[in-house]
């Protein structure tokens, strides 16, 4: 079976072919980060304009790169929700439109069911259940999958997801957007232990996360006339060990608590050298086995949107025509899937 994916839930289009035989066959992303870099953030209606002008464009090159007709697929997928409502429209219009020319099913997909079997693209994938770290500028997720669509959320934000705590960190300290790997730079830079930022949250029980405080420890260290390269480095680099340390507890509970050995870790935030780190040490320490995707599987990407089209179509799953989005969905209402 073979499925064209297209992902536009925020600011990256995203298109790819995955063959249930093959694996996958090729994908094409576009970044729309440079449109966006001097807002210091996303512009929802730039978004949605942008993801018009490069979708048909980069699907003609993935189809034609991959040696796919439309006569060799056998379905559509795309990213529902959640996301910009605007720029989810665009892909839910393009895949359903592309669908109904070409007598194919399609389906809307959760955009962060698309992050979770993203580590399923590469070799030696996990197998249900694990326990899932979703880290992206929209989410922060700790989630028991017990099996395909079968999905507990156990810890949330109760306010800024981590992505979007790099992101405003990295716009105050003036080091521009996206935040993730521009902190990432400035704090291999970093003087270890010039400052210590709180690890929010990890004094009391539970699974949740609380990000906003992070960002505002930050901005008081970086409360200076002068903000000299040095301490922004400095600052970003206590930013990162708080937040990436933060993390990792939780996975720790996470993983006491539910008994799992096997951790996934998806979502931009993923990309984090430092974090995949620090969560690769627990295979030693914890006998846990850490699954990662490579880190452009991380971001935003088509390819997991076509991986998990193909899973939902194959257990016969299909959306009816028309468009319809969600640019808010919980991720523990989805159907559970009767994998082929
Ligand atoms: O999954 P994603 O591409 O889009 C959403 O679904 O939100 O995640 C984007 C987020 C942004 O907040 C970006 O700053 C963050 O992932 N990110 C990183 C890194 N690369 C991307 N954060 C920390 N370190 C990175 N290397
Ligand atoms: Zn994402």
């Amino acid at each position: 079976m073979r499925v064209l994916g297209i992902e536009t839930s925020c600011d990256d289009t995203g298109v790819a072919v995955y063959d249930s035989e093959l694996g996958l066959l090729g994908h094409r992303l576009f970044s729309q980060s440079g449109l966006h870099a001097e807002y210091g953030g996303v512009v929802p209606e730039l978004a949605s304009r942008d993801h018009i002008r490069k979708v048909l464009p980069l699907t003609r090159e993935v189809l034609a790169a991959c040696n796919t007709q439309p006569h060799d697929l056998h379905g559509i997928a795309y990213t529902a929700g959640p996301g910009l409502a605007g720029a989810l429209l665009v892909g839910a219009a393009v895949g359903q439109s592309l669908a109904w020319a070409w007598h194919l099913p399609a389906i809307g997909i959760h955009h962060m069911e698309g992050h979770l079997l993203a580590p399923m693209l590469e070799p030696d994938p996990p197998s249900f259940p694990f326990l899932a770290l979703l880290v992206s500028g929209g989410h922060t997720l700790i989630a028991d999958i017990q099996a395909h669509g079968r999905y507990r959320v156990l810890g949330d934000s109760v306010d800024d997801a981590v992505g979007e705590a790099f992101d405003k960190t990295a716009k105050l300290l003036g080091l521009g957007y996206p935040g993730g790997p521009a902190i990432a730079r400035a704090a291999a830079r970093g003087t270890p232990g010039r400052f210590r930022f709180p690890r929010p949250m990890t004094d009391r029980p539970g699974l949740d996360f609380s990000f906003s405080g992070l960002k505002t420890a930050a901005a008081l260290a970086a409360k200076e006339q002068v903000l000299d390269p040095q301490r922004i480095a400095d600052v970003a680099r206590a930013f990162q060990d708080a937040a990436v340390d933060t993390l990792v507890i939780k996975c720790e509970r996470a993983l006491a608590a539910t008994g799992y050995r096997r951790l996934i870790v998806a979502g931009g935030v993923g990309a984090n050298q430092l974090l995949r780190e620090r969560l690769a040490d627990l295979t030693t320490s914890l006998q846990v086995r850490v699954y990662f995707p490579r880190p452009d599987f991380c971001t935003d990407n088509g390819a997991m949107i076509a991986l998990a089209g193909y899973m939902r179509l194959a257990a016969g799953l299909r959306d009816g025509p028309g468009f319809g989005i969600h640019p808010r969905w919980p991720l523990d209402s989805l159907l559970p899937v009767d994998c082929p």
